[in-house]
């Protein structure tokens, strides 16, 4: 078919808009720049870029918004129901909705032939955002509207935290607006009913990306490219990152690169495990008290923040409120940790601490056991290595001129030899780590290097999603169920 056709076919845009792309010479075909539309191609077969980004991976995928009005069912065929709302776009594809929106409720729903989006728009793990304007009788008590923000309880479970705030008045009623990422059978209804209100109407005004905007009840739209790749990224919202490796390889310093590239929460396990060393000797505990140090363990209060100094500093950390940064990387915290952190009874009161720092959604955690017992489903599993010389090199500049190289090398290699033969949770590397040796490159070359991997496990796992996708509009397929994390500690 010719390219414009091939390009609206595949949901990129219109065949005018398309058109108008080829004219300013943004279309390539094969690596070719497309000189005219009359150009023809094999969506699927042909390698089609706009402003170098890949199009017709998928092939014969449509997207619509269109506005579902009140009445309307959303499943595509009802046995009582006389319209649907597939019956709102002529179509010859098979249209599924993604998601639902119940029989009263109108607004935004979203109209498509791809399952792999569908799938990701629609499964709670990837907690796309959805927005909904709810006309309320009168304003709601302030204490209502608390309730609404932390979670109220429907069939014993708590709703997830939402964003909710006044919008405009009509008449005597009023507009509130509800942004929620999580879907129950008409959760926004059953939420407002269990702090005493009834919604009057409830429209949805926003899925992930793609607003309703003015669109009429009845009218739809195709989604635009962006708003499709938009939908799709949500996919990319969970992502963690597991680097382990030996002391000195780099964790720290790339962790924290890739944490800011990734804009994803940083936690450097060891400094937990420092902590701990720390207050044991100012206490008097010894390293081989495991049940001493447990205790101690319970009730650690370490709190990791950005560095208020800048002093080169990678984080602040507090102990209670106070700030013992600089002498968690001591000889004496140095000489005691590996012993401290290796008893069992230590490690178990800080699993939760460490998995807590994945909440956010995207994180990059460093350690010993990160990819193996912490993390064992992370995303990307890193295992970061340099030789002993360059490790203790390195060291050995960060401490200052009197450090004696030797020194450092043997402390080091004992250290590495402890983390390493220990019996619980030793630092081994995962089946699926990815081994980066740093030896002679810069901190940018090796935090590049781990971009390309993460860029790589993100387009792998898009794709196995569309596999997995397939046929996810015909078979609803079963959420996986939150199980407890295996690996022992
Ligand atoms: O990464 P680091 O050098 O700050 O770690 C200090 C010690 O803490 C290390 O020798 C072993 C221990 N540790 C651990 O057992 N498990 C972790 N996840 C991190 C550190």
């Amino acid at each position: 078919m010719r390219i414009a056709k091939a390009l609206s076919t595949l949901g990129c845009c219109s065949r005018r808009e398309a058109e108008r792309l080829i004219g300013e010479g943004r279309v390539a075909v094969n690596g070719s720049t497309v000189a005219h539309p009359s150009l023809t191609v094999t969506p699927g077969v042909d390698d089609i870029t706009i402003n170098g980004s890949a199009v017709g991976s998928s092939p014969g995928r449509v997207y619509y918004a269109v506005y579902k009005p009140r009445g309307v069912v959303s499943t595509v065929r009802d046995r009582h129901a006389s319209q649907t709302v597939v019956s709102f776009v002529p179509s010859s594809l098979r249209l599924y909705p993604v998601g639902r929106l119940d029989k009263d409720s109108e607004g935004l729903m979203i109209l498509s032939n791809d399952g792999a989006m569908a799938n990701v728009v629609t499964h709670p793990r990837y907690e796309t955002e959805k927005e909904y304007l709810a006309l309320l009788d009168e304003i709601p008590s302030d204490d209502a509207m608390q309730r609404l923000r932390r979670g109220v309880v429907l069939d014993a479970q708590s709703t997830a935290p939402s964003s909710v705030s006044l919008g405009d008045q009509e008449g005597r009623g009023v507009w509130v607006r509800l942004v929620l990422r999580e879907g129950r059978k008409r959760e926004v209804r059953r939420m407002l009913g269990a702090v005493g209100y009834e919604a009057r109407r409830l429209v949805r005004t926003r899925i992930g990306p793609v607003q309703l905007g003015d669109l009429r009840p009845g009218n739809y739209r195709a989604l635009t490219l962006a708003e499709v790749d938009g939908l799709m990224q949500q996919a990319d919202r969970r992502l963690v990152v597991a680097i382990d490796g030996p002391s000195a390889a780099g964790k720290t310093t790339v962790g924290t690169q890739l944490a800011t590239r990734l804009h994803a929460t940083f936690l450097d396990t060891g400094v937990l495990y420092r902590a701990l060393t720390l207050l044991a000797i100012e206490r008097g505990v010894d390293e081989n008290d495991a049940e001493a140090l447990a205790q101690l363990a319970a009730t650690l209060d370490v709190h990791v923040r950005p560095p208020t100094v800048a002093d080169g500093r990678l984080s602040d950390v507090l102990l209670g409120d106070r700030d013992v940064t600089s002498l968690l990387r001591s000889p004496d915290v140095d000489a005691a940790v590996s012993r401290v952190s290796s008893h069992a009874v230590v490690r178990s009161p800080l699993v939760e601490a460490q998995r807590r720092a994945a909440d956010s959604g995207r994180a990059v955690v460093v350690g010993r056991d990160i990819g193996t017992v912490i993390f064992p489903d992370a995303d990307v599993k890193i295992y970061l290595d340099a030789s002993p010389a360059e490790r203790a090199r390195r060291r050995a500049i960060e401490r200052g001129n009197n450090a004696q190289l030797s020194e450092v090398l043997t402390a080091l290699e004992q250290r590495d030899q402890q983390d390493k033969t220990r019996e619980v949770a030793p630092l081994n590397l995962a089946r699926d780590a990815i081994v980066v040796r740093t030896d002679g490159l810069s901190i940018d070359q090796v935090t590049d290097r781990i971009m390309q991997i993460v860029e790589e496990a993100l387009v792998l796992r898009r794709r196995s999603t569309e596999q997995r996708a397939t046929g996810a509009f015909t078979q609803r397929r079963r959420e996986p169920q939150a199980g407890p994390r295996t690996g022992s500690v």
